[in-house]
């Protein structure tokens, strides 16, 4: 007998592709046969990490510790577990044992920027990038840190070699986005044009980079956010979406479905079809058994990650990848209701939406949907620096009236918060009849 034989695929080969399940299965297998294998552990561990489950993650972590209490790699995602999980007292304590180490001080400065000691968070990220330059998150994080300290110079320069040590990564791009739009709305867009002109004169394709170039320098034919832009930034934000608008008082879905319940009765037939669009995580969906007690829910979205957490819900019975204006016109007369939370926000003219909208309503249907609004009613919509779309009251009525709809109620309402500032609106109901 001879052969070639067949070499096995290890577990971390796996993980290195990227395939975090797979090598999540092999690792096992791997640990199975021999429980002291620690590349195994630590794949199993950081697979758990990357899914968000950091209990599950560290379990792993504390069982390479067991076999070797100095492995740098389980202390150092150890102590990142902890932050994740907000024991940051315990984290600190923990920082002391890798102090000495770039990661240590990484880890340190973390968490002051978690507690908001940004003094130090920012000295200690200055500490990691002098000895390690390429480390963009590190420079990512210091120009947040700077920002929150005044230091806008920082906060620019650091946000700009984020970009470059990544090689021009999307995550990156994002936080320059971010930072120009808080810089100027701080302090006035004046200080922050250097960078963007540098960042779009060398990304000028980037979809990021185009979005945040047209609400600095508006243009008549930027009428709606790139569908590549909204994906980036959804598919980024997905993973963090739900706690954050939470913290920002987000109420729309709660708003929605109180407005559904007042006109269901007299609009609506007993098992409605209900159409999410830019349905996101779903955060709409948790709030529709209290305004209706029977109803099919179909959802769009642009992002993917967006939606696989609410498909991770089982409340929709479809869930479409689209954008939702192409989708919409291929389903005419199908939905009797159409809500889209904090949606109309990616675009600026409603003119093709509204009209999507209101041919893929069945007879009597109606949509409900909020609309952010902007300060001064005689300008129709606005591009506002952080990308994001506000209309004015009367334009809003104009359109809905042109597209078709008989009437339209809007309510005033705080949509959420930023900062500490509430970010105004309504949410429109609009009756096809
Ligand atoms: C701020 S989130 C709101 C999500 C959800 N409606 C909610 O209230 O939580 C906006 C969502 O709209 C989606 N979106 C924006 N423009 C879109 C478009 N043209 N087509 C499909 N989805 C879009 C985004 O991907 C994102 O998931």
């Amino acid at each position: 007998m001879f052969g070639f034989g067949s070499k096995k695929i290890t577990s971390v080969e796996t993980y290195q592709k990227g395939d975090f399940i797979s090598a999540r299965k092999i690792a096992f297998a791997e640990v199975k046969k021999n429980p002291q294998n620690i590349n195994s552990l630590l794949v199993i561990g950081n697979s758990f990490y990357i899914e968000g489950n950091y209990e599950k993650a560290d379990e792993y972590y504390q069982k390479i510790l067991r076999l070797d209490s100095e492995n740098f790699e389980a202390l150092v995602n150890h102590g990142e577990v902890l932050l994740r999980q907000k024991k940051y007292a315990e984290a600190e304590k923990f920082s002391q044992v890798l102090k000495d180490s770039v990661a240590g001080v990484f880890l340190k400065a973390k968490i002051d920027f978690e507690e908001e000691k940004y003094k130090e968070a920012q000295d200690g990220l200055l500490e990691v990038v002098k000895q390690n330059k390429s480390d963009f998150w590190a420079w990512n994080l210091l120009s947040q840190a700077a920002q929150k300290n005044g230091d806008v110079a920082l906060a620019l320069e650091s946000a700009w070699q984020a970009i470059k040590q990544s090689g021009g990564e999307d995550s990156q791009h994002l936080n320059m986005a971010y930072a120009l739009y808080e810089i100027a709305s701080e302090i006035g867009a004046e200080k922050v044009l250097p960078y963007l002109k540098k960042w779009h004169e060398e990304y000028t394709e980037n979809s990021i980079v185009k979005q945040s170039w047209n609400a600095f320098f508006p243009s008549e034919t930027f009428i709606k956010s790139d569908i590549n832009y909204v994906q980036k930034v959804f598919d980024n934000f997905a993973d963090s979406f739900d706690e954050t608008l939470d913290g920002l008082d987000y109420k729309v879905p709660q708003i929605i479905a109180e407005e559904i319940k007042k006109y269901s009765i007299d609009f609506l037939p007993k098992n409605p079809r209900v159409l999410d669009a830019g349905c996101g995580t779903g955060l709409c969906s948790k709030y529709l058994d209290s305004a209706l007690k029977k109803y099919q829910l179909y959802g769009v979205d642009i992002s993917t990650q967006m939606l696989e957490k609410a498909a991770q819900r089982g409340l929709y019975k479809k869930l479409e990848k689209d954008d939702m204006e192409s989708y919409l016109i291929k389903q005419r007369n199908k939905f009797d209701l159409i809500i889209a939370a904090d949606v109309l926000t990616y675009f600026g003219a409603l003119e093709n939406v509204f009209c999507a909208c209101f041919k893929s309503l069945a007879e009597r249907g109606i949509m409900v949907f909020s609309i952010s609004k902007n300060e001064k009613d005689s300008i129709s919509w606005q591009q506002h620096f952080s990308g994001r779309f506000v209309h004015g009251e009367k334009y809003v009525q104009k359109v809905l009236k042109q597209s078709g709809f008989q009437e339209a109620i809007f309510k005033p309402c705080v949509l959420r918060k930023e900062g500490e500032k509430d970010v105004l609106g309504w949410v429109v109901t609009a009756f096809k009849k």
